[in-house]
């Protein structure tokens, strides 16, 4: 069976909704590991050979986070930027090759705002882009995202579905 990391990258999960109920319908199946990035580096100084281990010991990388200016938050990209180093990720080393990246994340604009002609004129997979392309540059298979867009109206109902429709994304992520 492959295994999954989840790298949970929300600044304040404490107060999170959506995130923190994700977190949780995820964190006890069997074969994946939930790390909270910002819980696990307050300062900010990433363990990048540690991080580097876990995603060797994984076969698919979950990354959840909540938009943040049309972006992901600030300590994941670090990570990203730490961690996917050259000679490792690429450069002469291929450490994540064959492996599978997708992202799961959430917004508080409605769906609607996200679509082709809608408020932002982006959907959330222009938006999220940067990180399929991370997965060609660095040979990783790259699924299709996650998203619960609408905290603005979110429902308990709908978190709920959602939550349930996520604890299968992340079961059965990357072995189709
Ligand atoms: C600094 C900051 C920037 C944000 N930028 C966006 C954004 O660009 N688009 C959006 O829909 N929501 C934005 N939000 C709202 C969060 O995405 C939203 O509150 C979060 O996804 C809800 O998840 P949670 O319940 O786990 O916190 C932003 C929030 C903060 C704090």
């Amino acid at each position: 069976m492959a295994n999954t990391l989840v790298v949970v990258a929300h600044p304040d999960l404490s107060n999170s909704r959506i995130n923190a109920a994700w977190r949780n319908a995820i964190e006890s199946l069997p074969g994946v590991t939930v790390i909270d990035l910002y819980g696990r580096y307050p300062d900010g100084k990433i363990d990048v050979a540690a991080e580097q281990r876990l995603i060797e010991a994984n076969d698919r990388i979950v990354l959840q986070f909540p938009m943040q200016w049309y972006n992901c938050t600030p300590l994941l990209k670090q990570w990203i930027d730490d961690v996917f180093a050259p000679g490792w990720a690429y450069g002469g080393g291929r450490a994540v090759a064959g492996k599978t990246l997708c992202i799961a994340v959430s917004t508080y604009s409605k769906a609607s705002d996200y679509e082709k002609g809608g408020r932002y004129g982006r959907t959330l997979e222009e938006l999220t882009s940067p990180f399929e392309v991370l997965a060609f540059r660095v040979e990783m298979l790259y699924q299709p995202g996650f998203f619960l867009s609408g905290l603005e109206s979110l429902s308990d109902e709908e978190l709920a579905i959602s939550t349930e429709q996520y604890r299968e994304f992340v079961a059965s992520c990357g072995c189709g």
